[in-house]
Protein backbone atom coordinates (compact mmCIF):
# COMPACT_ATOMS: atom_id res chain seq x y z
CA UNK A 1 0.00 0.00 0.00
CA UNK A 2 0.56 3.62 -0.21
CA UNK A 3 3.03 5.00 2.36
CA UNK A 4 1.30 7.58 4.71
CA UNK A 5 3.39 10.84 5.42
CA UNK A 6 5.37 10.75 7.86
CA UNK A 7 6.09 7.33 8.21
CA UNK A 8 9.45 6.04 9.12
CA UNK A 9 11.23 3.79 6.72
CA UNK A 10 11.52 0.36 8.29
CA UNK A 11 15.38 -0.62 9.79
CA UNK A 12 16.98 -3.17 7.29
CA UNK A 13 19.32 -5.71 9.88
CA UNK A 14 21.74 -8.10 8.26
CA UNK A 15 22.34 -11.38 10.28
CA UNK A 16 25.84 -12.34 9.55
CA UNK A 17 28.25 -15.20 10.64
CA UNK A 18 30.46 -18.34 9.67
CA UNK A 19 28.84 -21.35 8.32
CA UNK A 20 26.06 -23.36 10.60
CA UNK A 21 26.69 -20.99 13.50
CA UNK A 22 22.96 -20.13 13.07
CA UNK A 23 21.90 -17.18 10.87
CA UNK A 24 18.90 -19.09 9.26
CA UNK A 25 17.82 -20.70 12.90
CA UNK A 26 17.58 -17.33 14.06
CA UNK A 27 15.48 -16.13 11.80
CA UNK A 28 13.43 -19.38 11.71
CA UNK A 29 13.12 -19.07 15.45
CA UNK A 30 12.09 -15.30 15.39
CA UNK A 31 9.52 -16.13 12.51
CA UNK A 32 8.16 -19.33 13.85
CA UNK A 33 7.72 -20.91 10.60
CA UNK A 34 10.13 -23.98 9.18
CA UNK A 35 12.26 -21.96 6.88
CA UNK A 36 15.66 -24.01 7.79
CA UNK A 37 13.21 -27.49 7.50
CA UNK A 38 12.49 -26.38 3.37
CA UNK A 39 15.60 -25.64 2.37
CA UNK A 40 17.92 -27.56 0.39
CA UNK A 41 20.60 -29.51 2.77
CA UNK A 42 21.40 -27.42 5.88
CA UNK A 43 22.89 -24.78 3.74
CA UNK A 44 20.66 -21.28 2.58
CA UNK A 45 20.64 -21.43 -0.97
CA UNK A 46 19.51 -17.85 -1.35
CA UNK A 47 18.88 -14.58 0.32
CA UNK A 48 15.61 -14.15 1.83
CA UNK A 49 14.03 -11.53 3.51
CA UNK A 50 11.81 -11.19 6.33
CA UNK A 51 9.92 -8.58 7.91
CA UNK A 52 8.82 -8.45 11.52
CA UNK A 53 6.17 -5.55 12.64
CA UNK A 54 6.80 -4.01 15.86
CA UNK A 55 3.63 -5.87 17.19
CA UNK A 56 5.46 -9.18 16.78
CA UNK A 57 8.73 -8.09 18.17
CA UNK A 58 6.55 -6.76 21.09
CA UNK A 59 4.44 -10.33 21.29
CA UNK A 60 8.35 -11.91 21.27
CA UNK A 61 10.27 -9.70 23.29
CA UNK A 62 7.42 -9.91 26.24
CA UNK A 63 8.33 -7.50 29.28
CA UNK A 64 10.94 -6.46 27.28
CA UNK A 65 9.63 -4.12 25.21
CA UNK A 66 6.54 -1.86 25.21
CA UNK A 67 5.80 -1.45 21.44
CA UNK A 68 4.52 2.25 22.76
CA UNK A 69 8.14 3.38 23.14
CA UNK A 70 8.71 2.76 19.72
CA UNK A 71 7.84 4.50 16.24
CA UNK A 72 9.58 2.16 14.04
CA UNK A 73 7.29 -0.24 12.14
CA UNK A 74 9.25 -3.16 12.99
CA UNK A 75 12.44 -4.58 11.48
CA UNK A 76 13.91 -5.91 8.01
CA UNK A 77 15.80 -8.96 8.70
CA UNK A 78 18.00 -10.18 5.50
CA UNK A 79 19.82 -13.62 5.89
CA UNK A 80 23.12 -14.20 4.27
CA UNK A 81 23.82 -18.07 3.57
CA UNK A 82 27.57 -18.55 4.97
CA UNK A 83 28.89 -18.73 0.95
CA UNK A 84 26.89 -15.73 -0.15
CA UNK A 85 29.47 -12.57 0.32
CA UNK A 86 28.01 -10.14 2.62
CA UNK A 87 29.34 -7.86 0.38
CA UNK A 88 26.10 -8.26 -2.07
CA UNK A 89 24.51 -6.46 0.22
CA UNK A 90 25.05 -2.75 -0.81
CA UNK A 91 23.10 0.43 -1.74
CA UNK A 92 24.17 3.61 -2.97
CA UNK A 93 27.32 4.55 -1.44
CA UNK A 94 27.23 2.01 1.21
CA UNK A 95 26.06 -0.90 3.18
CA UNK A 96 22.36 -1.83 2.63
CA UNK A 97 21.53 -3.10 6.23
CA UNK A 98 21.39 -0.74 9.02
CA UNK A 99 22.43 -2.36 11.46
CA UNK A 100 23.61 -6.38 11.71
CA UNK A 101 23.68 -9.19 13.91
CA UNK A 102 26.94 -11.07 13.79
CA UNK A 103 25.98 -14.54 14.51
CA UNK A 104 28.80 -16.38 16.52
CA UNK A 105 28.83 -20.32 17.60
CA UNK A 106 29.62 -19.82 21.59
CA UNK A 107 31.83 -23.38 21.65
CA UNK A 108 33.23 -22.72 18.07
CA UNK A 109 34.12 -19.00 18.30
CA UNK A 110 35.40 -16.82 15.71
CA UNK A 111 35.75 -18.32 12.24
CA UNK A 112 37.16 -17.36 9.16
CA UNK A 113 33.79 -15.71 7.82
CA UNK A 114 33.01 -14.22 11.15
CA UNK A 115 36.39 -12.15 10.27
CA UNK A 116 35.14 -11.47 7.07
CA UNK A 117 31.90 -9.82 8.27
CA UNK A 118 33.78 -8.29 11.31
CA UNK A 119 36.07 -6.80 8.63
CA UNK A 120 33.03 -5.27 6.06
CA UNK A 121 31.29 -4.19 8.89
CA UNK A 122 34.18 -2.16 10.01
CA UNK A 123 34.89 -0.51 6.70
CA UNK A 124 31.01 0.18 5.90
CA UNK A 125 30.57 1.56 9.51
CA UNK A 126 27.39 -0.58 10.33
CA UNK A 127 26.60 -0.88 13.77
CA UNK A 128 26.50 -4.43 14.95
CA UNK A 129 25.34 -6.63 17.94
CA UNK A 130 27.16 -10.18 18.75
CA UNK A 131 24.40 -13.40 19.00
CA UNK A 132 26.79 -15.39 21.04
CA UNK A 133 24.66 -18.60 19.88
CA UNK A 134 23.91 -21.98 20.97
CA UNK A 135 23.75 -21.75 24.99
CA UNK A 136 22.00 -24.42 25.08
CA UNK A 137 24.89 -26.45 23.83
CA UNK A 138 26.86 -25.88 26.82
CA UNK A 139 27.45 -29.23 29.02
CA UNK A 140 24.75 -29.58 31.69
CA UNK A 141 22.36 -26.43 30.16
CA UNK A 142 18.45 -26.55 31.57
CA UNK A 143 16.80 -25.72 28.82
CA UNK A 144 13.25 -23.53 28.32
CA UNK A 145 11.86 -21.53 25.71
CA UNK A 146 11.48 -18.48 24.30
CA UNK A 147 12.38 -16.42 27.39
CA UNK A 148 14.53 -13.72 28.81
CA UNK A 149 18.20 -14.72 29.24
CA UNK A 150 18.56 -13.71 32.46
CA UNK A 151 15.80 -15.54 33.56
CA UNK A 152 17.71 -18.62 32.03
CA UNK A 153 21.03 -18.17 33.29
CA UNK A 154 19.49 -18.09 36.62
CA UNK A 155 17.95 -21.45 35.99
CA UNK A 156 21.22 -22.75 35.74
CA UNK A 157 24.26 -24.75 37.91
CA UNK A 158 26.94 -22.47 38.95
CA UNK A 159 29.21 -24.87 36.91
CA UNK A 160 27.38 -24.15 33.74
CA UNK A 161 27.21 -20.14 34.45
CA UNK A 162 30.99 -19.78 34.73
CA UNK A 163 31.52 -21.92 31.94
CA UNK A 164 29.56 -19.71 29.64
CA UNK A 165 30.85 -16.40 31.13
CA UNK A 166 34.23 -18.09 29.94
CA UNK A 167 32.99 -18.52 26.60
CA UNK A 168 31.24 -14.81 26.66
CA UNK A 169 34.78 -13.38 27.70
CA UNK A 170 36.47 -15.16 25.09
CA UNK A 171 34.23 -14.02 22.46
CA UNK A 172 34.81 -10.18 23.97
CA UNK A 173 38.50 -11.08 23.59
CA UNK A 174 38.46 -11.61 19.56
CA UNK A 175 36.21 -8.97 19.28
CA UNK A 176 39.12 -6.78 20.72
CA UNK A 177 41.68 -8.43 18.53
CA UNK A 178 39.83 -7.18 15.84
CA UNK A 179 39.38 -3.50 17.40
CA UNK A 180 36.03 -3.58 19.08
CA UNK A 181 35.36 -2.40 22.30
CA UNK A 182 32.63 -4.87 23.26
CA UNK A 183 31.08 -6.00 26.77
CA UNK A 184 27.79 -7.94 28.03
CA UNK A 185 25.13 -6.09 26.58
CA UNK A 186 23.22 -5.41 29.49
CA UNK A 187 26.46 -3.58 30.73
CA UNK A 188 26.43 -1.58 27.68
CA UNK A 189 25.26 2.25 27.96
CA UNK A 190 26.40 3.24 24.27
CA UNK A 191 25.97 0.91 21.77
CA UNK A 192 27.83 3.04 18.99
CA UNK A 193 31.09 3.05 20.95
CA UNK A 194 30.78 -0.66 22.67
CA UNK A 195 29.39 -4.04 20.89
CA UNK A 196 26.92 -5.52 22.63
CA UNK A 197 27.20 -9.12 23.25
CA UNK A 198 23.85 -10.87 23.46
CA UNK A 199 23.92 -14.72 25.00
CA UNK A 200 21.21 -16.77 23.48
CA UNK A 201 19.69 -20.13 21.81
CA UNK A 202 18.49 -19.90 18.06
CA UNK A 203 17.56 -22.75 18.81
CA UNK A 204 15.53 -22.61 22.17
CA UNK A 205 14.85 -19.03 22.02
CA UNK A 206 16.32 -17.95 25.35
CA UNK A 207 18.19 -15.09 24.77
CA UNK A 208 15.69 -13.76 21.72
CA UNK A 209 13.80 -11.36 23.73
CA UNK A 210 16.85 -9.35 24.65
CA UNK A 211 18.12 -9.74 21.31
CA UNK A 212 15.27 -7.99 19.95
CA UNK A 213 14.97 -5.36 22.36
CA UNK A 214 18.18 -4.34 21.78
CA UNK A 215 18.17 -4.12 17.82
CA UNK A 216 15.10 -1.93 18.56
CA UNK A 217 16.35 0.16 21.15
CA UNK A 218 19.76 0.38 18.81
CA UNK A 219 17.73 1.37 16.19
CA UNK A 220 15.17 3.58 17.50
CA UNK A 221 17.97 5.53 19.68
CA UNK A 222 20.62 5.77 16.60
CA UNK A 223 18.74 5.11 13.49
CA UNK A 224 15.62 7.61 13.68
CA UNK A 225 17.08 10.47 11.43
CA UNK A 226 18.20 8.14 8.99
CA UNK A 227 14.78 6.54 8.93
CA UNK A 228 12.93 9.68 8.15
CA UNK A 229 13.38 9.89 4.62
CA UNK A 230 10.24 10.29 1.91
CA UNK A 231 8.97 6.78 1.82
CA UNK A 232 6.54 7.93 -1.18
CA UNK A 233 9.68 8.77 -3.06
CA UNK A 234 11.01 7.79 -6.07
CA UNK A 235 11.92 4.03 -5.09
CA UNK A 236 15.59 3.15 -4.93
CA UNK A 237 16.90 -0.70 -4.75
CA UNK A 238 19.46 -3.34 -5.13
CA UNK A 239 18.90 -7.14 -6.77
CA UNK A 240 19.80 -9.68 -3.91
CA UNK A 241 19.07 -12.29 -6.82
CA UNK A 242 18.06 -13.16 -10.41
CA UNK A 243 15.70 -15.77 -10.70
CA UNK A 244 13.11 -17.34 -13.14
CA UNK A 245 9.42 -17.63 -11.96
CA UNK A 246 7.29 -19.89 -13.48
CA UNK A 247 4.48 -17.79 -15.38
CA UNK A 248 6.87 -14.59 -14.54
CA UNK A 249 9.77 -15.29 -16.66
CA UNK A 250 12.99 -13.70 -15.20
CA UNK A 251 12.37 -11.81 -12.45
CA UNK A 252 14.32 -9.56 -9.58
CA UNK A 253 14.20 -10.58 -5.61
CA UNK A 254 14.87 -7.25 -4.84
CA UNK A 255 15.31 -5.16 -1.28
CA UNK A 256 14.02 -1.98 -1.62
CA UNK A 257 15.56 0.60 0.29
CA UNK A 258 14.71 4.19 -0.24
CA UNK A 259 11.22 5.58 -1.69
CA UNK A 260 8.28 3.70 -3.34
CA UNK A 261 8.44 1.35 -5.82
CA UNK A 262 4.78 1.10 -8.04
CA UNK A 263 3.28 -1.15 -10.52
CA UNK A 264 3.71 0.43 -13.63
CA UNK A 265 6.81 2.27 -13.16
CA UNK A 266 9.52 2.55 -15.26
CA UNK A 267 12.80 1.34 -13.62
CA UNK A 268 16.35 1.42 -14.80
CA UNK A 269 18.48 -1.70 -13.60
CA UNK A 270 22.21 -2.46 -13.97
CA UNK A 271 23.11 -5.14 -16.54
CA UNK A 272 25.77 -7.04 -17.30
CA UNK A 273 26.12 -4.85 -20.72
CA UNK A 274 24.40 -1.72 -20.06
CA UNK A 275 21.33 -0.83 -17.84
CA UNK A 276 18.52 -2.14 -18.55
CA UNK A 277 15.04 0.09 -19.05
CA UNK A 278 12.05 -1.57 -18.75
CA UNK A 279 9.04 -1.11 -16.91
CA UNK A 280 7.45 -3.19 -13.41
CA UNK A 281 4.52 -5.71 -14.65
CA UNK A 282 3.85 -6.88 -11.24
CA UNK A 283 5.12 -6.60 -7.73
CA UNK A 284 5.01 -9.91 -5.89
CA UNK A 285 5.54 -10.16 -2.16
CA UNK A 286 5.39 -12.95 0.15
CA UNK A 287 2.44 -12.60 3.04
CA UNK A 288 3.72 -10.94 5.94
CA UNK A 289 6.11 -13.51 8.12
CA UNK A 290 7.15 -15.42 5.58
CA UNK A 291 9.88 -15.78 2.99
CA UNK A 292 10.38 -14.79 -0.70
CA UNK A 293 12.38 -18.09 -1.39
CA UNK A 294 9.97 -20.40 0.00
CA UNK A 295 6.86 -18.50 -0.44
CA UNK A 296 5.00 -20.47 -3.75
CA UNK A 297 1.87 -18.19 -3.76
CA UNK A 298 2.79 -14.57 -4.44
CA UNK A 299 0.47 -11.74 -3.75
CA UNK A 300 0.71 -8.76 -6.01
CA UNK A 301 0.91 -5.24 -4.66
CA UNK A 302 0.31 -1.94 -6.58
CA UNK A 303 3.00 -0.51 -4.32
CA UNK A 304 5.86 -1.49 -2.30
CA UNK A 305 7.78 1.32 -0.43
CA UNK A 306 10.92 0.93 2.29
CA UNK A 307 12.04 -1.27 3.50
CA UNK A 308 10.95 -4.35 2.02
CA UNK A 309 11.60 -7.49 -0.07
CA UNK A 310 9.89 -7.64 -3.21
CA UNK A 311 9.74 -9.62 -6.59
CA UNK A 312 9.60 -7.48 -9.53
CA UNK A 313 8.10 -9.04 -12.69
CA UNK A 314 9.41 -7.05 -15.51
CA UNK A 315 10.68 -7.88 -19.32
CA UNK A 316 13.64 -7.82 -20.16
CA UNK A 317 15.44 -8.43 -17.27
CA UNK A 318 17.75 -11.81 -18.34
CA UNK A 319 20.91 -9.46 -18.38
CA UNK A 320 20.09 -8.11 -14.93
CA UNK A 321 23.26 -8.66 -12.27
CA UNK A 322 22.92 -9.54 -8.72
CA UNK A 323 24.43 -6.52 -6.56
CA UNK A 324 23.16 -4.26 -9.02
CA UNK A 325 20.98 -0.97 -8.52
CA UNK A 326 17.46 -0.65 -9.24
CA UNK A 327 16.34 3.02 -10.21
CA UNK A 328 12.84 4.37 -10.74
CA UNK A 329 12.46 6.55 -12.95
CA UNK A 330 9.07 8.52 -13.05
CA UNK A 331 9.23 12.22 -13.41
CA UNK A 332 12.81 12.26 -14.02
CA UNK A 333 14.87 12.73 -16.98
CA UNK A 334 15.51 8.73 -18.53
CA UNK A 335 19.21 9.90 -19.46
CA UNK A 336 19.97 11.01 -15.55
CA UNK A 337 18.67 8.35 -14.31
CA UNK A 338 20.74 5.53 -16.59
CA UNK A 339 23.61 7.91 -16.29
CA UNK A 340 23.41 7.62 -12.37
CA UNK A 341 22.83 3.70 -12.53
CA UNK A 342 26.04 3.56 -14.90
CA UNK A 343 27.90 5.68 -12.17
CA UNK A 344 26.74 3.25 -9.79
CA UNK A 345 28.10 -0.18 -11.17
CA UNK A 346 31.44 1.77 -12.83
CA UNK A 347 31.58 2.44 -9.16
CA UNK A 348 31.64 -1.16 -8.28
CA UNK A 349 34.01 -2.17 -11.59
CA UNK A 350 36.77 -4.30 -11.15
CA UNK A 351 40.50 -3.03 -12.58
CA UNK A 352 41.89 -5.17 -15.19
CA UNK A 353 45.46 -5.71 -15.88
CA UNK A 354 47.34 -6.22 -19.13
CA UNK A 355 48.19 -10.35 -18.01
CA UNK A 356 46.45 -11.98 -15.36
CA UNK A 357 44.03 -14.53 -14.42
CA UNK A 358 40.24 -14.51 -15.16
CA UNK A 359 37.38 -13.90 -12.62
CA UNK A 360 33.77 -15.16 -12.79
CA UNK A 361 31.72 -14.45 -9.65
CA UNK A 362 27.92 -14.64 -9.37
CA UNK A 363 27.52 -11.74 -8.19
CA UNK A 364 29.00 -7.57 -8.69
CA UNK A 365 29.91 -7.73 -4.71
CA UNK A 366 31.08 -11.15 -4.67
CA UNK A 367 33.33 -10.01 -7.23
CA UNK A 368 34.57 -6.74 -5.85
CA UNK A 369 34.99 -9.17 -2.35
CA UNK A 370 36.97 -11.65 -4.20
CA UNK A 371 39.11 -8.99 -6.59
CA UNK A 372 40.41 -7.32 -3.56
CA UNK A 373 41.68 -10.50 -2.19
CA UNK A 374 43.19 -11.50 -4.91
CA UNK A 375 44.82 -7.72 -5.12
CA UNK A 376 46.34 -8.30 -1.48
CA UNK A 377 48.05 -11.26 -2.61
CA UNK A 378 49.16 -9.23 -5.80
CA UNK A 379 47.70 -11.80 -8.23
CA UNK A 380 46.89 -9.92 -11.23
CA UNK A 381 43.44 -10.08 -12.91
CA UNK A 382 43.15 -9.95 -16.70
CA UNK A 383 39.39 -10.23 -16.79
CA UNK A 384 36.42 -10.01 -14.57
CA UNK A 385 33.16 -10.56 -15.19
CA UNK A 386 29.24 -11.71 -13.49
CA UNK A 387 27.91 -14.64 -15.00
CA UNK A 388 28.86 -18.59 -15.56
CA UNK A 389 32.17 -19.73 -17.08
CA UNK A 390 31.37 -20.19 -20.90
CA UNK A 391 34.18 -21.27 -23.58
CA UNK A 392 34.97 -17.50 -24.38
CA UNK A 393 36.09 -17.11 -20.42
CA UNK A 394 38.34 -20.20 -21.88
CA UNK A 395 39.79 -18.58 -24.25
CA UNK A 396 39.77 -15.37 -22.90
CA UNK A 397 42.35 -17.31 -20.19
CA UNK A 398 44.44 -19.23 -22.44
CA UNK A 399 45.69 -15.99 -24.09
CA UNK A 400 47.65 -15.17 -20.83
CA UNK A 401 50.84 -15.24 -21.46
CA UNK A 402 52.37 -16.99 -18.36
CA UNK A 403 51.37 -20.69 -17.58
CA UNK A 404 50.22 -19.78 -14.11
CA UNK A 405 48.13 -17.34 -14.96
CA UNK A 406 45.86 -19.45 -17.61
CA UNK A 407 43.42 -19.68 -15.07
CA UNK A 408 39.61 -19.03 -14.30
CA UNK A 409 38.30 -18.71 -10.72
CA UNK A 410 34.97 -19.22 -10.61
CA UNK A 411 33.32 -18.21 -7.21
CA UNK A 412 29.35 -19.59 -6.97
CA UNK A 413 28.93 -19.99 -10.60
CA UNK A 414 28.23 -23.04 -12.64
CA UNK A 415 30.54 -23.82 -14.77
CA UNK A 416 29.20 -24.64 -18.59
CA UNK A 417 30.20 -28.42 -19.58
CA UNK A 418 31.08 -27.41 -23.59
CA UNK A 419 33.58 -24.44 -21.39
CA UNK A 420 35.00 -27.79 -19.10
CA UNK A 421 35.79 -29.60 -22.65
CA UNK A 422 37.39 -26.37 -23.82
CA UNK A 423 39.42 -26.23 -21.01
CA UNK A 424 40.79 -29.25 -21.26
CA UNK A 425 41.65 -29.10 -24.73
CA UNK A 426 43.59 -25.61 -24.09
CA UNK A 427 44.99 -26.50 -20.95
CA UNK A 428 42.89 -23.75 -18.99
CA UNK A 429 42.57 -24.63 -14.97
CA UNK A 430 39.41 -23.89 -13.29
CA UNK A 431 38.99 -23.31 -9.43
CA UNK A 432 35.38 -23.61 -8.26
CA UNK A 433 34.47 -22.50 -4.87
CA UNK A 434 31.88 -21.01 -2.65
CA UNK A 435 34.07 -19.44 -0.16
CA UNK A 436 36.60 -16.93 -1.11
CA UNK A 437 39.51 -17.73 0.87
CA UNK A 438 39.13 -21.08 -0.32
CA UNK A 439 39.29 -20.33 -4.23
CA UNK A 440 42.49 -18.23 -3.65
CA UNK A 441 43.81 -21.04 -1.46
CA UNK A 442 43.36 -23.55 -4.23
CA UNK A 443 44.86 -21.04 -6.82
CA UNK A 444 47.38 -20.24 -4.59
CA UNK A 445 48.94 -23.74 -4.08
CA UNK A 446 48.44 -24.48 -7.63
CA UNK A 447 50.71 -21.81 -8.38
CA UNK A 448 53.06 -23.26 -5.79
CA UNK A 449 53.20 -27.16 -7.71
CA UNK A 450 53.35 -24.55 -11.13
CA UNK A 451 57.08 -23.28 -9.70
CA UNK A 452 58.28 -25.87 -7.95
P1 LIG B 1 24.60 -21.28 6.59
O1 LIG B 1 23.36 -20.70 6.01
O2 LIG B 1 24.99 -22.56 5.96
O3 LIG B 1 25.73 -20.31 6.65
O4 LIG B 1 24.30 -21.68 8.13
P2 LIG B 1 23.46 -20.88 9.22
O5 LIG B 1 24.35 -19.93 9.92
O6 LIG B 1 22.21 -20.34 8.63
O7 LIG B 1 23.15 -22.04 10.26
P3 LIG B 1 21.78 -22.81 10.47
O8 LIG B 1 20.76 -21.91 11.07
O9 LIG B 1 21.42 -23.53 9.23
O10 LIG B 1 22.22 -23.82 11.62
C1 LIG B 1 23.21 -24.79 11.42
C2 LIG B 1 22.97 -25.96 12.34
O11 LIG B 1 23.07 -25.55 13.70
C3 LIG B 1 21.55 -26.55 12.20
O12 LIG B 1 21.65 -27.93 12.35
C4 LIG B 1 20.80 -25.95 13.36
O13 LIG B 1 19.75 -26.76 13.80
C5 LIG B 1 21.88 -25.82 14.41
N1 LIG B 1 21.63 -24.72 15.36
C6 LIG B 1 21.47 -23.41 15.06
N2 LIG B 1 21.26 -22.69 16.17
C7 LIG B 1 21.30 -23.55 17.20
C8 LIG B 1 21.17 -23.41 18.63
O14 LIG B 1 20.96 -22.34 19.18
N3 LIG B 1 21.29 -24.55 19.37
C9 LIG B 1 21.51 -25.77 18.81
N4 LIG B 1 21.60 -26.81 19.63
N5 LIG B 1 21.65 -25.93 17.48
C10 LIG B 1 21.55 -24.84 16.69
MG1 LIG C 1 21.59 -20.23 6.67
Amino acid sequence: AEPTAGQLRTPIVAVLGHVDHGKTTLLDTIRGSAVTEGEAGAITQHIGSTAVPLDVIGDIAGSLVDPEDFDLPGLLFIDTPGHHSFSTLRSRGGALADIAIVVVDVTDGFQPQTIEALDILKRTQTPFVVAANKVDTLPGWNPDGTEPIQTAIDRQSDRVESDLNERLYEIIGELSDEGFSADMYWRVQNFQNNIGVVPLSAMTGEGIPDLLTVLMGLSQRYLKEEMSIDVGGRGAGTVLEVTEERGFGTTLDAIVYDGTVREDDRIVVGGVNEPIVTEVRALLKPKPLSEIRTEKQFDTVEAVAAADGIKIAAPDLDDAMAGAPIRVVRDRDLEAVIEEVQAELADLEVGTDEEGVTVKADTLGSLEAISGTLEEEEIPIMHAEVGDVAPRDIRMAATADDPKHQAVLAFGVDVLEDARRLAEQEDVDIFEDDVIYQLVEDYDEHVTAIEE
